[in-house]
Order: structure tokens, then sequence, then C-alpha cells
């Protein structure tokens, strides 16, 4: 094992927070790295105009991984408004940075484990373990998109016959977002659903789209889901559209196992799935490309708890665990499961959200020294 260069995104809010609990613990086990700070987020916005700058892209681009804390993204008009004053005039338009991060790093899959650990208070029930696997790069967070919709737009829309009902409507009336799949999009998704399902012995994968409407792209998805399935004759490959998903996941979350989904589907998909086993205090995500890999929880930055020491940092700790697994640094990354699990289990420590009154600190030290004896 060497030393490794990890590149670290506090972000907004309480990042710095939940980024200094999922130190702890790493340092603790003896993880052995050099930590490079980056700048992220609000205050990059508003101050220099963009939420991501180059420097942080250099960054990155110099370490081996990054873990990333919260940031706060706006609408459109508000994120303008909060521009510096010499910033207002410029046309700038905010977007997400975490977003851009995923599109520029073609971190392809963000992989989101959603498991009911024993003593957990807020789990649905106790005998659910999901993981969800979101295509991260395109889809309807593709960004193209315009409003007004640009002359040259509208020609080329206007050819589909399904346009004849806006044919009446000015082009400053019509937004349009764009909803892009390509094959090799949908097969690196499908293709790391199924070696994980292979490697963990899940004996599903459900692909989620709604293909009956969406009969292209979401077509596409299910069409190279079903060829291959046929690589992969111990898993069963299971169909559902996304509205049913939502429901049979309150009805029967524990029939599930490996879900794969587009974008959005899948950013639903997964606030849903967190939720039936605590939350998003709970829920860990790894954006995961070829070359490179971004962990971060998937909560935001939760500016109504900045300063308070509140926030449950297990979702961080659990994405610092993915990280050690995508180093390939297995037992240490054992050690924080360990570590989670016991502290859960315990049901000594436990966050507001658990319904506890234990800090982020005090969370972190205790899965910390469940660590060490791990
Ligand atoms: C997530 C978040 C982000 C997303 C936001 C913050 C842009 O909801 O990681 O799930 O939509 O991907
Ligand atoms: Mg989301």
């Amino acid at each position: 094992m060497g030393i490794y260069k990890i590149a670290v995104l506090p972000g907004d809010g309480v990042g710095a927070d939940v980024i200094d609990a999922a130190r702890k613990v790493l340092d603790t086990i003896g993880f052995e790295a050099e930590y490079h700070i980056g700048d992220i987020g609000w205050e990059f916005w508003r101050t220099e105009g963009n939420p991501l700058p180059g420097r942080t892209i250099d960054l990155l681009r110099s370490t081996d991984c990054c873990l990333f804390g919260a940031i706060t993204s706006k609408p459109k008009e508000e994120a303008a408004r909060e521009l510096a004053p010499e910033l207002q005039s410029k046309g700038l338009v905010y977007s997400s940075p975490i977003v851009g991060l995923r599109q520029l790093f073609n971190l392809h899959t963000n992989l989101r484990p959603c498991k009911a650990y024993a003593g957990n208070p807020l789990n649905l029930r106790d005998d659910i373990d999901l993981v969800v696997f979101r295509e991260n790069t395109e889809g309807l967070y593709s960004g193209i998109e315009w409003h007004p919709v640009p002359t040259a737009v509208r020609k080329a829309f206007d050819t589909h016959p399904k346009m004849a009902r806006y044919g009446g409507v000015a082009n400053d009336d019509i937004a349009i977002s764009t909803r892009i799949f390509t094959r090799d999009g949908c097969r690196a998704i499908l293709r790391d659903a199924f070696e994980y399902a292979k490697r963990h012995a899940y004996p599903t994968v459900t692909v989620v789209e709604k293909p009956n409407v969406i009969r292209e792209t979401s077509g596409l998805m299910v069409r190279e889901a079903r060829q291959m399935v046929k690589e992969y004759p111990d898993i069963e490959l299971w169909e559902t559209n996304i509205d049913a998903m939502c429901m049979w996941l309150v009805k029967n979350p524990q029939d599930y196992g490996v879900l794969v989904s587009s974008n959005m589907f899948g950013d639903i998909l997964s606030d849903l799935a967190a939720q039936l086993v605590g939350g998003l205090g709970f829920a860990c995500a790894g954006n995961i490309g070829d070359d490179y890999a971004v962990f971060e929880p998937t909560h935001g930055s939760a500016p109504k708890y900045v300063g308070q020491n509140k926030v449950n940092p297990i979702a961080t700790i659990r994405s610092a665990k993915m990280m050690l697994d995508y180093l390939g640094e297995t037992a240490l990354a054992a050690k924080i499961e360990q570590a989670v699990t016991r502290v859960i289990e315990e049901e000594r420590i436990q966050t507001y959200d658990m319904g506890g009154t234990s800090t982020t600190t005090q969370m972190a030290e205790a899965i910390a020294a469940a660590a060490k004896e791990a």
C-alpha cells in the first residue's frame, strides 16, 4: 500500500462537519493518504461566478480519487441574484458542480447502496438490502436544454409529427429539456450493475424505466438489459416501470436487490430507497468512472444545521468506506463496515435523525473506536 493522494472537497454547509467525521475514522484505522483540500460550491459561485473553479478540476486530475462533502444548489434566478455585484451583468448561469464533475470525469455510474442496519430505529423493515445503480452523465440531466427555443432547434423539432399540437406556441413560450441516452451509456451502467450482482451474489437485477411510454430512451435501456442478461446465467432480469417501482419498494422492498436506472429515475429511486433504511443520514454514494471516482453522501448542505455539530455523519463515513473498496483497500473498508454495523446495533450513540442527542463528533468517535477494534 502506497500513500494515496485524495482530493477533499468539503463544499457548503455541513459538508465540512461530515468530512471531518470521515477523516477521523480514516485516520484512526491507519489509512495512509495525503489529503488535498479543494474549492467548490456556493461561495465560489458568488465570488467568482463559477462553483467549480478550474483549479479544482486540476487538483482532481492530480489525485487518485475524491471525497466530497455537500453543496448548495439553487434555481436559476435565485442563483443569479446572489452573485457578487460586479458579476451580475455577465450573463452567468449557475449549474450544479457535482453534476458537472460527473460529466467532466465521465463518472458514469452512481452506486448507492441502501442497507438496513440492525438496530436502526428508522428502518422500514430490517431485511432490506438494495443497491441502486443510477446512470450519472446522460438522460434528463445532460444539461442540453433551451428556453427560449432557438429557431434552428425549433425547426428540427417541428419535423416530428407530435409537434403539430405546439404549432401556435412561440419559441419563447416553450422550454425543452432533452433526455438523451446512448447505447454506450446504457451498457456502461448495466454492466456495472450486472457485475456487482454477480460479485455479491444477488439473484436479480431490476431495470427500472418506463418503456411503454418513453419508447426510445427507456426502450433502449431495457433492450440492452435483455441482451446483457444473457451473459449472466445465474441472474434474473426483472423489468419494472418507475411508477410501479416506487409502489413496490414501499410495499415489498425486501424482494429487491440490484436496481438499475437512468439518471433522473435513479435520482428519485435512490432517495426513496434511502428513506426505507434511515434516510439521507445513511445514504452513501460513489460516482465511479473508468479512471476516476468521487465519493459523497447523497444529502445536501443542510444550511439550517450548519455550525450545530448535529447531522448524522454515517452517510459520509460509509462513502469513505466505498472509497476504500474502490482503492482496493478492502480490509480497511471492512473495518469501517463492521464498526458502523456495531455502533448502530448498540443503540447507544444516535444522532437527532435517529431520535437521539449524540453529535456528529460523538458518532464519528464511536465509529472510529469500533473500527480500531474491528
Ligand atoms: C443527488 C442530488 C444531486 C442530483 C443534486 C444536488 C444536483 O440530488 O446526488 O442525488 O440531482 O444528482
Ligand atoms: Mg438526489
